[in-house]
């Protein structure tokens, strides 16, 4: 295969680009980039703040990244779900005021005492009892203890009570135990990331108006979590409206007049859509394999750890020549690798890439603004984070 010639980087660039089209036109780039549009990322907020009913908490884990951060501030979010102190230094120095959820449940006595006495958080979760006490000795009168429930069934990329949740005897317990201690109590679950059923969340609400019930406690906040859904090609998903309604719905039928208030906390949801992954097409070898410029140890490690299809599609300088969401016409199942000196960095699935794909051009993913460039490692020195601004973002609409 012929390498394509590179297109001209011109002397003036913008410091930000009208969309992806003109970023290429200015640039011959060899690093993997994401191009982020703010405005997608204000859609989102837009919809989030229209369809639920309650507070909208960031899960920063998905993308701590400052350019997306300072536009979710400006845009009135200003509760951040914080899973470590890095998080909550790196929220609590650059908004002052923001409210800080430590609800990463599992903490040391010192990431408790550090991020209450240090840096004010008054919020965190626990799921057990050992949790409820390192809070409580902290000895403050203001804090909020949010109790961690799970349930025995997941519909979602991960199992999030694999690892974390009391069961709901258990909640009841600690929620008892939480209000004896005379702390201001909430519930708490997350319903797995990607979560393919709203009716998930209508169990779980169910479940913490039981909890509630049994401990006799009127609770403070619900916090419905993360989990909510994106788009990834060959998926058949209610839309966010219909989870939100299936929320409103399920607190009013199983709270009633004692219904807490709401908060939720998305990270993949809210911040996906406004980020894709420009990578390079580096070599194609004779039998058809496609080594690119980025892979499983940088931006798309998470497709080693579920199957999600992520939309894509590909550029030759600034001609547009295949886009996935149009049809597979024409297309090959090729094996695609990461750029590392590394065996394990190949992409689990094959990719439907057209037969005509020549080296340099550009496969642009979609949908890669949460968990993309947060969970990239820089082994071998190969770099997975720099961040471009473009006003149009990629779309998942034909
Ligand atoms: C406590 C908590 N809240 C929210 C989230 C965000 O989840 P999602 O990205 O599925 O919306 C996570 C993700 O790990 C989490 O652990």
């Amino acid at each position: 295969m012929t390498a394509m010639p590179q297109p001209i980087t011109k002397t003036y660039e913008p410091s930000r680009y009208k969309d992806t089209k003109q970023y290429i036109g200015f640039h011959a780039s060899s690093e993997p980039v994401y191009l982020f549009s703010d405005t997608a990322l204000l859609e989102r907020v837009t919809e989030f703040n229209r369809l639920f009913k309650g507070e909208l908490s960031y899960a920063v884990k998905a993308n701590p990244e400052t350019l997306l951060l300072d536009c979710l501030w400006n845009s009135g979010v200003k509760s951040f779900d914080v899973a470590s102190l890095g998080e909550i230094e790196l929220i609590s120095n650059r908004f002052k005021g923001a409210h800080c959820h430590y609800n990463n449940p599992v903490r040391s006595d010192d990431m408790t005492s550090i991020a209450a006495h240090k840096y004010g958080v008054r919020s965190f979760a626990v799921d057990d009892m050992a949790g409820l006490i390192q809070v409580s000795a902290l000895g403050l009168t203001d804090v909020e203890v949010s109790i961690r429930f799970k349930l025995d069934h997941f519909d979602a990329a991960y199992d999030f009570g694999s690892k974390f949740g009391a069961d709901s005897k258990q909640a009841a317990v600690i929620v008892k135990k939480a209000k004896d201690l005379g702390m201001r109590c909430s519930l708490t679950f997350h319903p797995g990331s990607q979560c393919a059923d709203a009716t998930m969340y209508v169990a779980h609400i169910k479940a913490a108006a039981q909890i509630s019930k049994e401990a006799g406690v009127k609770l403070h906040r619900l916090n419905v979590g993360g989990g909510f859904p994106l788009p990834y090609e060959n998926t058949k998903l209610a839309s966010l409206e219909q989870y939100m309604q299936a929320i409103q719905n399920a607190v009013k039928i199983h709270f009633g007049t004692d219904a807490p208030a709401l908060l939720c906390e998305p990270g993949r949801a809210l911040v996906g859509t406004c980020a894709s992954l420009l990578t390079q097409v580096i070599r194609i070898r004779e039998n058809g394999e496609v080594f690119i410029n980025d892979g499983i140890y940088g931006g798309l490690q998470e497709q080693m750890l579920v199957k999600l299809d992520l939309p894509f599609r590909i550029w030759r300088g600034e001609k547009l020549v295949y886009n996935s969401i149009d049809g597979k016409g024409n297309c090959t199942e090729t094996t695609v690798f990461g750029p590392t000196c590394d065996p394990v960095d190949r992409l689990p699935n094959t990719l439907a890439l057209p037969h005509n794909i020549l080296e340099g051009d550009y496969i642009e993913f979609g949908l890669m603004g949460a968990y993309g460039s947060a969970t990239a490692t820089r082994f071998n020195h190969f770099k997975s984070e720099k961040y471009i601004e473009v006003q149009k973002g990629f779309s998942t609409h034909s």
